[in-house]
C-alpha cells in the first residue's frame, strides 16, 4: 500500500454536535470479495447525516464515518464482483460511511450513472429524488386537481415534491420557516409560498381553498409543522408524516380519527425492497429529470472538510435544495 492509497476520511469519536465531525486521513484497503473500490466525486448531504451524528439513530461502533450518498468512479474491482469495470460511473443512496474521499462498498449497493447525469446532479437527486417519488406516486398517488400542502418547500426533498406533485397536476401550497427562503421556493412547483414565521398559515390556506381545506399535507418537518397543518387537512385527507427535522410531533389520534385522516409514516426502504423495485425507481427518477419535471438541480457546494460547517447550516435552516460536499 502506498501514500495514493490515503484517502480523505471524516471521522466521528462519539456522536454530539457539529465539532466531533473530523477531517483526518486514512489507508483504504484493496476490494475484498464482492466489493467495489470507488473515488467520490460528490457526496450528499442528507438530514439523516444530522440524526446519526447527534446520536438520534445509534451507531454500532466508533470511530465511524457517517455521510450514506455519493456517487463516483469505480477504482478497483474485487473478485466477484465482475459486473462492474474500473471507470464506471456509479452511485448509492444508502450505505452508512460516505464522508470519504475513497471507500469500499459492497457491490449490490451501486447503481451505474447515465453518462447525461452528472456526479452533483446524482448526488443531489438519488436519495431525495427517489424519496419524492415514492412520496407523491405511492406513500399518497397524487392526483390532478389536488391541493397540496408541501413543508419546507425551499428543502432538498421538499423542493422535488413540490416540482413532481406540481408536474402531476397538483396545486401546491408549499411553506418555508421564514420569509427569507420564500422567493427560493416561488416558482420552484409552488402556486403559493407561505412564510411561517410571517403568516398565520391557516388564514392563508383557508383563503386559497376557500375553507374546505387541503387533500393531503407532505410534512418532512414535524414538530413545528404538524399541529398546525392538521387542522387544514380536508375529512378522509391525508397526512404524509416522512420526517421529523424539527423533532418528534405530538399527534392527537382523536382528532385525525374525528376527521378520519390517514396519517402515513413512510420509509423510502419500504417501498424499494429489491434490486428491480429500485432499478425501476431509479429510471423513473433519471427520465423525470431529463423532462423537465424535476427543474434546473444546481446544489450548493461544500469542501468536504467544511461538513462540520455544512452541518451547522442545515441544522440552522440555511439551506435551501440540494447540498453536495466535494471531496
Ligand atoms: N421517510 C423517508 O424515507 C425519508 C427519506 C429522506 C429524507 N427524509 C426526511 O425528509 C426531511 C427532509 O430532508 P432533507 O435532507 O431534504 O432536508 P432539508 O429539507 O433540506 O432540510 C430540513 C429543513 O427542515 C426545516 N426545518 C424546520 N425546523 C427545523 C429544525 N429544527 N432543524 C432543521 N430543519 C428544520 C428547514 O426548512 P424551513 O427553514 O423551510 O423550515 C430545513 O431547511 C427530513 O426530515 C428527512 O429526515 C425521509
Amino acid at each position: 500500500m502506498s501514500e495514493t492509497d490515503k484517502s480523505g476520511v471524516v471521522r466521528i469519536s462519539k456522536q454530539g454536535p457539529p465539532s466531533v465531525l473530523e477531517y483526518t486521513s486514512e489507508m483504504v484497503g484493496n476490494p475484498g470479495i464482492n466489493q467495489v473500490l470507488i473515488r467520490h466525486k460528490a457526496i450528499a448531504l442528507n438530514f439523516v447525516d444530522v440524526l446519526f451524528r447527534n446520536g438520534s439513530f445509534p451507531l454500532n461502533q466508533f470511530p465511524a464515518t457517517i455521510g450514506v450518498e455519493a456517487s463516483g468512479v469505480v477504482e478497483a474491482v474485487g473478485a466477484g464482483a465482475n459486473e462492474w469495470a474500473v471507470g464506471d460511473r456509479v452511485g448509492y443512496y444508502f450505505a452508512l460511511g460516505a464522508y470519504a474521499e475513497k471507500r469500499l462498498i459492497n457491490k449490490d449497493l451501486l447503481i451505474k450513472l447515465p453518462q447525461d447525469i452528472s456526479f452533483d446532479q446524482a448526488a443531489s437527486l438519488m436519495a431525495k429524488g427517489l424519496t419524492a417519488r415514492m412520496l407523491v406516486k405511492q406513500a399518497y398517488p397524487v392526483q390532478p386537481g389536488d391541493i397540496i400542502l408541501v413543508h419546507a418547500a425551499a428543502g432538498g426533498v421538499g423542493s422535488l415534491v413540490s416540482k413532481w406533485a406540481k408536474s402531476l397536476g397538483a396545486t401546491v401550497i408549499g411553506t418555508v420557516g421564514n420569509a427569507t427562503k420564500k422567493a427560493l421556493a416561488e416558482g420552484q412547483g409552488t402556486d403559493f409560498v407561505i412564510a411561517l414565521d410571517a403568516e398565520d398559515i391557516a388564514d392563508r390556506v383557508n383563503s386559497i381553498t376557500n375553507g374546505s381545506g387541503v387533500d393531503a399535507v407532505f410534512d418532512g418537518v414535524g414538530k413545528a409543522t404538524f399541529s398546525k397543518s392538521a387542522p387544514l387537512v380536508k375529512q378522509n385527507g391525508t397526512i404524509v408524516l416522512y420526517g421529523n427535522a424539527s423533532g418528534s410531533p405530538q399527534i392527537d389520534s382523536d382528532y385525525l380519527a374525528s376527521k378520519e385522516i390517514k396519517l402515513i409514516q413512510p420509509s423510502l426502504g419500504q417501498f424499494l425492497p429489491d434490486r428491480h423495485s429500485l432499478d425501476a425507481a431509479v429510471a423513473e427518477l433519471f427520465e423525470a429529470f431529463r423532462n423537465g419535471v424535476l427543474g434546473e438541480i444546481e446544489p450548493t457546494i461544500y469542501p468536504l472538510s467544511e461538513v462540520s460547517k455544512a452541518h451547522q447550516d442545515l441544522e440552522a435552516s440555511r439551506t435551501t435544495g440540494s447540498v453536495v460536499l466535494h471531496p
